[in-house]
Formats: structure tokens, sequence, C-alpha cells
């Protein structure tokens, strides 16, 4: 075994190659980690992309991952309705066009270089939470997260748009989910902010939610090792 790694060492290029190809590997078994190839726990965010409370709930979910991104399959689902045959949201068309940016900013670079960037892209429109859905929003945050504009913007005005935020409404009606922000932690409703958080028993601060997944994953990944921001073991 060891021969067979020095071997390996000294071909740079086949070494390389060997890389690739279980980086690709583990990467298409999302939910599993590239770092460590245990299930990670899904933690899903049902919002609006112009609510408040959605706002909120990014802010918080963002500093949850700050903390624990190793193990967790972050996503974000969008909360909506189709009336004749046009995809309709609550806050307006503006919406609609904010939520499929955000859509296409993680179809578009899921896999790209720095971990969860669609995230940091969301938060980055976040800033501005009025200004989502408009052009001058996405330009500003592609721009500061060195995305495409003009990739994001195609993606958002055209039909790839439209598929993956009807796809998203639909994931969001067949949990029958209509509350932006819902929050689900290894797929069990964990809290609401609705104006206020509701619905939250265990808390609602970023410890909190750190705690309940670092809980999650030693059931899910029992032999794995906790990232050091999980609370330390009782003795
Ligand atoms: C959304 O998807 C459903 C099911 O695939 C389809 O019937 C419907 O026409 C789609 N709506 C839009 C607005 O694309
Ligand atoms: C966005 O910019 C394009 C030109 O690139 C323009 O045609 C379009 O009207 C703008 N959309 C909005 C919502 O401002």
């Amino acid at each position: 075994m060891v021969r067979a790694l020095s071997i390996f060492a000294q071909g740079s290029l086949i070494a390389a190659l060997v890389l690739q190809t279980a980086q690709a590997i583990s990467f298409k078994q999302a939910p599993f980690s590239a770092q460590t190839l245990y299930p990670n726990v899904p933690v899903d965010l049902y919002v609006m992309s112009k609510c408040p409370d959605a706002v909120r709930c990014e802010d918080v979910f963002g500093r949850v991952l700050d903390k624990v991104s190793s193990i967790i399959n972050l996503n974000v689902h969008y909360i909506g309705d189709e009336k004749d045959g046009q995809l309709v949201c609550k806050h307006g068309e503006a919406e609609c066009r904010g939520n499929k940016m955000q859509l296409c900013a993680k179809a578009l670079y899921r896999w790209h270089q720095i971990p969860s960037v669609w995230y940091r892209f969301i938060q980055c429109q976040n800033e501005e939470y009025q200004e989502i859905g408009t052009n001058e929003s996405l330009e500003y945050c592609a721009l500061i997260k060195d995305l495409s504009y003009k990739r994001l913007k195609d993606c958002a005005d055209g039909q790839y748009g439209t598929r993956l935020l009807n796809q998203s409404f639909t994931e969001s009606k067949k949990k029958g989910i209509s509350t932006s922000c819902t929050i689900e932690i290894n797929q069990k409703v964990r809290c609401i902010h609705d104006s206020t958080w509701k619905e939250c028993d265990g808390g609602h601060e970023v410890e909190d939610f750190v705690r309940d997944i670092c809980a999650a994953y030693k059931i899910l990944s029992p032999r794995s090792v906790l990232p050091k921001d999980c609370p330390q073991e009782q003795a």
C-alpha cells in the first residue's frame, strides 16, 4: 500500500488525475461532502427572495455556514404560485426574477472553488433586499463574488431560470410549506421566522442551530470527526 502510494507520488500527473476523478465522484454524490465522504445534514430554507423574513433567516444561516459548512448540505427553496401558465410571486415580478437569479447562481456555480459562493451571492443581494430582481443588484453581486453577470442574467431571463423556479415552487408545495422563512434541519421543520421567531423549540440563535446540526451529524455519520465549532463532547 505504502509502495503503491509512493509510485503515485512520483507520477504527479497521474496523482492529479486520480485526485480530479475522486473529486468528480464525490461532487456527484451530494449530499456527501468532499472532505469526509460521510452524509451531511440537510438544511433547507424556504423563502421568498424579497421578503424581510428571508433576509433574517439567511443572515443567521450565513453565520451557521461560517461554523459548520463542512457537515451541512444547505439548500434554499422558493415559495410562489402558478396562475394562467405563469409563475407568480407574492412580492411581484421582481421577486420571481430575483428568485431565478439566486437559483441560477446555485445551478451554475455549485462547485465553484469558494464553497457556497452561491449562498454568499444571496447574502450580497440581501444587503439591499428591496433591489433584488434588478439588473443593478445582479451586476453588483456578480462583480463582488466574481461570477459572470452575463451568464447569470441569461439564465435568470431564459427558460432555464423558469424551469428552476418552477421546480423549486413545486418542491415547497409538495412539503406544504407556504411561510417565508421556514427552516428545516434534517428534513424536519425546526423553526419559522414570520415577523418574529415562531415554533423554535431549541432556540433560534446561531449556536442553537449549530448544536442541533452537530447532533444530527453525529447520528448520520457516527464515525466521523465533528468540526471544531461543534459543542465539545461532555466527558
Ligand atoms: C411547471 O411545471 C409543470 C410540471 O412540469 C408544467 O406542467 C407547467 O407548465 C410548468 N409551468 C411553467 C410556468 O413553466
Ligand atoms: C436589464 O438590462 C437589459 C439590458 O441589458 C434591459 O434590456 C432590461 O430592460 C433590464 N431589465 C430591468 C428589469 O431593468
